[in-house]
């Protein structure tokens, strides 16, 4: 397997196939350790700072318990408390933490924040999420795939709702890993022009497919996994009428779930707003693999602790 220490997760566009695949087949093999009993401590000592500038649930806690279990410790740093919210620039704060921990997350707004952070810090820099990528999410719904389909190779995978921070992550991550990404989105509303660009050329080197449509249906036909999102992304509140009305049709219910394989899985990366994107009865039905998801947030954020810091 190929050595990651001390590589920031930016985006999933720096990423090689062989990298993502060391970080999943890391978490398999910690993960049945931990269910089995077997907790090892490799971070012992190691501090992560969590520089938090929304809200969160299971990004806080998850990467506070990794750090927890693997033996470490994480600080908590709403962007308020710290100096960054008074006017310090994100490059001092880079070099400061940096110099007293072993490892940054931080979740934002800007892209640009992620990347500053990561080109003044000496230790690794994980996105939490920015308003354009979320690649810890993506890392947690590949371990569940591969869990539940048994690979990611020539999955069907049907994303349907807004082109937002998650579906643009898909993009990037699920065409290098051979997927074949379908995306169906209101018009007004598709992913980002740059990062389709980049899955194209992905999909190309790495054997995937990239599909783009307005059409829910289309994209959800035989699909071996539905997924989707919020419609409003945390910083676009003032969006939420006009969003609720323009992706009314692309919501996932039962209906728009009967056209995809008879084993498909749903997918959420939750918090879900159900009645909105989702109904209930397709987020508590056999298919759905919510929980599993957020689960699974843990076993892919130690493997990727463990290996980068
Ligand atoms: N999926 C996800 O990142 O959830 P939180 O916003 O609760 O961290
Ligand atoms: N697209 C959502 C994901 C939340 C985990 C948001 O950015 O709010």
């Amino acid at each position: 397997m190929k050595s990651i220490k001390g590589k920031h997760l930016v985006w999933l566009q720096d990423w090689s196939p062989e990298e993502i695949e060391t970080v999943l087949q890391t978490a398999v093999t910690m993960k049945a350790a931990f269910l089995s009993g077997v907790r090892p401590q490799p971070l012992s000592g190691k501090t992560l700072a969590m520089i938090f500038a929304k809200p969160s649930t299971r990004t806080r806690v998850s990467f506070e318990v990794a750090m927890t279990q693997l033996g470490g410790h994480a600080i908590y740093l709403g962007t308020n408390d710290l100096q960054l919210g008074r006017g310090e620039t994100v490059a001092d704060t880079a070099r400061v933490l940096s110099r007293f921990c072993d490892g940054i997350m931080i979740r934002t707004f800007a892209q640009k924040d992620v990347e500053d952070l990561a080109r003044y810090s000496r230790v690794p820099v994980i996105n939490g999420l920015s308003d354009l990528v979320h690649p810890c999410q993506i890392l947690a719904d590949m371990l569940t795939i591969i869990e539940k389909k048994g690979k990611l190779s020539g999955i069907r995978f049907a994303y349907v709702g807004d082109g937002n921070n998650v579906c643009h992550s898909w993009i990037l991550g699920g065409t290098k890993m051979g997927m074949e990404i379908r995306v169906a989105t209101p018009e007004g509303y598709e992913p980002n022009r740059d990062i389709v660009e980049m899955g194209r050329e992905s999909a190309e080197r790495y054997g995937g497919n990239l599909v783009l449509t307005t059409d829910p249906a289309h994209a959800v036909r035989d699909a071996d996994v539905v997924y989707t999102d919020v419609w409003t992304s945390m910083g676009q509140e003032k969006e939420r009428e006009q969003r609720l009305k323009a992706m009314q049709p692309y919501q996932v219910n039962a209906k728009l779930f009967s056209g995809a394989d008879k084993n498909a899985i749903f997918m959420h990366c939750l918090p879900a707003h159900r009645g909105e994107e989702v109904t209930d009865e397709i987020a508590d039905g056999p298919m759905s693999v919510i929980f599993d998801e957020a689960e699974n947030r843990l076993h892919v954020q130690k493997a990727l602790l463990a290996l980068v810091m």
